[in-house]
């Protein structure tokens, strides 16, 4: 028990966060992944965006739930064209506080009467939230939380003869890369069964003062939540960034369609994380690149989803087409 003490400087290093702050933080341009975002507070601050005027997002794909649940559902439910009509199993990667999934769950409940809902998040707390609220006011759902990263959650629910309906909603795809997404997709097809059935919601492109002030909104609330990242790193790696220093950035990158999310050292100043071992020095003006945000167009989800496995046999959106939700079969 006595014969060699390891070195616990640099332990964070190996930690999931440890790791992509380094390797973000050495990166030129500077970077960082934005899960790191979702810490309680940044869990909490992402809750308060989602109800700001600019933020139509959300409350975009709910009218297009509230709208259409039971027609989603009911083209999820069909036979396919060699097939029978099934019961769905519903599993939701990234399922959050799953606010909006309650109205897939009533809608699958009136015409099934039981459904089993599979939530998939890395934020237990979110988790345990959307278990209160969905088991109480939903009678006849079975909840199975997975904490966990959703890339891989997928192949551990046993197979019982329903077909699966994969939701993967809120534009949470919009934080890939273009590759990267195409990769989530395929290892999502890899885990499904012909037949089974993936509802995809996304954010479209359109005027780009719109998207810029769903990013940077009037009350300084999306600010905070970018800034919330170094309060994290902070707390949770010992360095000593004052967020003072930076600056919320956000700009519209239509050669990639997305909107970009930085942090822009206002002054030349020095970091210090000494759990990495580390030591930074920020030029006046630099940044780190803390979001993307793809906006999608509808011949692009398309292709997205035939490149991956899928073919799209419906789609819905709002009177101002503002948002996409896609449905789609493992072909
Ligand atoms: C959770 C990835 C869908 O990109 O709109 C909101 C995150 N970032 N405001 C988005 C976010 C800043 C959000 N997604």
């Amino acid at each position: 028990m006595n014969a060699v003490s390891l070195p616990r400087l640099s332990e964070a290093v190996y930690t999931p966060l440890g790791s992509e702050v380094y390797r973000g933080l050495t990166a030129r341009p500077r970077t960082l992944s934005p899960w790191l975002f979702y810490d309680q507070e940044g869990s909490r601050l992402f809750e308060e965006i989602t109800t700001l005027d600019e933020y139509y997002l959300t409350r975009t794909e709910r009218t297009i739930f509230e709208a259409n649940a039971d027609a989603i559902i009911a083209a999820a439910s069909a036979p396919t064209p060699h097939g029978i009509e099934r019961d769905l199993t519903i599993i939701e990667l990234g399922a959050g506080t799953a606010t909006k999934t309650g109205l897939l769950l009533r809608a699958a409940i009136r015409r099934q009467e039981a459904v089993t809902y599979h939530a998939i998040d890395v934020s237990e707390s979110a988790l345990d939230e959307a278990q209160q609220h969905l088991t109480a006011a939903i009678p006849g759902i079975t909840f199975e939380p997975r904490v966990g990263d959703y890339t891989e959650g997928l192949g551990v629910i046993p197979p019982d003869g329903t077909r699966r309906l994969v939701l993967y909603i809120g534009s949470s795809l919009g934080n890939f890369e273009p590759e990267e997404a195409r990769r989530l997709l395929l290892g999502v097809r890899n885990q499904l069964a012909p037949g089974d059935m993936l509802l995809l919601g996304v954010d479209m492109v359109k005027d780009i003062s719109t998207l810029v002030a769903a990013y940077d909104d009037a009350s300084g609330v999306t600010a905070a939540f970018n800034r919330n990242v170094l309060t994290r790193i902070n707390r949770e790696l010992g360095a000593d960034f004052d967020l003072m220093k930076f600056r919320h950035k956000v700009r519209w990158n239509g050669a990639h369609s997305r909107i970009e999310m930085h942090l822009e050292s206002l002054l030349a100043h020095d970091i210090s994380i000494p759990s990495l071992d580390l030591s930074l020095a920020f030029r006046r003006g630099e940044t780190i690149h803390t979001e993307n945000s793809y906006k999608f167009t509808t011949e692009g989800v398309q292709h997205l989803l035939t490149q991956t496995g899928f073919t799209v046999v419906d789609r819905w959106t709002d009177p101002q087409r503002w948002f996409g939700v896609f449905l789609a079969r493992v072909h």
